[in-house]
């Protein structure tokens, strides 16, 4: 009889899982301050809202720093969703991060901030543009968002073409890129998407806003053919399917559609993961497999703040890909990291993760 095979298991040494996630996106920094009905009027914000700024905005940020006790959070979509992923991963450096900041305090409070988490950040810090910031401001149990991109939108790919920027790039084999980086640097997108065809690895976007769909329809379609894994909600996926004339309002129906438009290397087939609030976040695998996952549910007096849910969900699910974990096991750690984020104020997270 012939010897028996022996395969031996790669243990996914330190080496390996260094840098293993690479985010690149907006980076904002989140100013948190409570504040009385008085002072929204004063800049006629909504309680409860999210705006960009305009210029009579602007005042604000250096405004809010002196007159009140602020806290400060590395924030932006993806950075939150690469954060909580780091949070999650435990080791140092399992993560990477880029984008642009300025050359200013407040740019070197968003750096400590996330690289006091783990995240390897490599940031294009220019000065001619200050560092983006978003202003959310506490009255109750209201939260308004006010955010300033500033620096964020001046990103230019010839900053990830720097040698020691593209290794980050070379050395990750998971990339996530939410959809709000489209209207930054498409060309930046299109590197890193054909770089991970080329070498087999894993291409993540996020719909991130109906905006985008309807209006950045473009460059979000000439990216689409290298998306191995794409996120939203349901309001997202609607928008989606609205502007490519899909004529349903079954969501199911428009991730099995999105599953299924074209893709280069066809061989693994594109997944569709859309989360809809308080219901189960279904999942399709090309254009004829759909899974539904169960929430964790939770009683709605325990929730203090549902911003940041879907970037937290995102940074679990991605947690555990990274890891080679089956798909059901990324969304259930996705659906803890949401679960625990909306039980605080902002996307924020304890020091220690409990997650097994
Ligand atoms: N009311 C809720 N009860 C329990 N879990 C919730 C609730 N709302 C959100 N979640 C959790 O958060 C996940 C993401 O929620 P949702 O689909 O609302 O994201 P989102 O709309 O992108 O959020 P946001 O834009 O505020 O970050 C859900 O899959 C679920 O796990
Ligand atoms: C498809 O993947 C293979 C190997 O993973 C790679 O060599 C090839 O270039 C890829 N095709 C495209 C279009 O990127
Ligand atoms: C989905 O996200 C959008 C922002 O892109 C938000 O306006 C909307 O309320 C969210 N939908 C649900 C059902 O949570
Ligand atoms: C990204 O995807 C999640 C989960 O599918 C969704 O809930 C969220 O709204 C998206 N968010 C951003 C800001 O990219």
């Amino acid at each position: 009889p012939s010897a028996p095979i022996v395969v031996r298991a790669i243990r996914p040494t330190m080496k390996m899982i260094e840098g293993v996630l690479f985010g690149m996106g907006n980076p904002l920094l989140d100013i948190s301050a409570t504040v009385g009905k008085g002072y929204l009027e004063k800049y006629n914000l909504k309680a409860n809202d999210a705006i960009l700024a305009e210029d009579k905005h602007l005042p604000m940020y250096e405004e809010i720093v002196k007159m009140f006790a602020v806290d400060y959070i590395a924030g932006g979509a993806t950075q939150n969703s690469i954060k909580v992923a780091q949070w999650m991963l435990g080791k140092p450096l399992s993560t990477t991060f880029v984008g642009c900041i300025g050359q200013d305090n407040f740019g070197d409070i968003l750096k400590e901030k996330a690289e006091e988490v783990g995240v390897r950040t490599a940031y294009y810090r220019q000065s001619e543009i200050p560092t983006g910031l978003c202003a959310a401001l506490l009255c109750g149990t209201d939260r308004s968002l006010c955010a300033n991109l500033a620096a964020a939108n001046n990103y230019k790919v010839s900053h990830l073409q720097e040698k020691d920027n593209w290794a980050l790039v070379e050395q990750a084999s998971y990339y996530y890129i939410a959809g709000f980086f489209l209207t930054v640097s498409p060309e930046s997108i299109m590197l890193v998407a054909k770089h991970a065809a080329q070498n087999g690895k894993t291409f993540m976007m996020n719909l991130s806003a109906p905006f985008l769909s309807q209006f950045f329809t473009k460059p979000m379609m000439e990216a689409m053919p290298y998306v191995d894994i794409l996120f939203g909600n349901e309001t997202e996926a609607q928008a989606f399917a609205d502007k490519h004339e899909f004529n349903t309002k079954d969501i199911g129906e428009i991730a099995k559609r999105i599953a299924g438009l074209p893709k280069v290397n066809s061989t693994k087939p594109r997944m569709v993961v859309i989360t809809q609030g308080c219901q189960s976040t279904l999942i399709a695998t090309g254009p004829h497999e759909l899974t539904e996952h169960q929430i964790i549910p939770l009683d709605t007096s325990k929730i203090v703040d549902t911003n940041g849910a879907g970037d937290a969900f995102v940074g679990g699910f991605l947690a555990l890909l990274v890891k080679g974990k089956p798909v059901k096991e990324c969304v259930q750690a996705g659906h803890f990291a949401a679960n625990l984020i909306i039980q605080r104020s902002g996307c924020t997270f304890p020091k220690e993760c409990t997650y097994e």
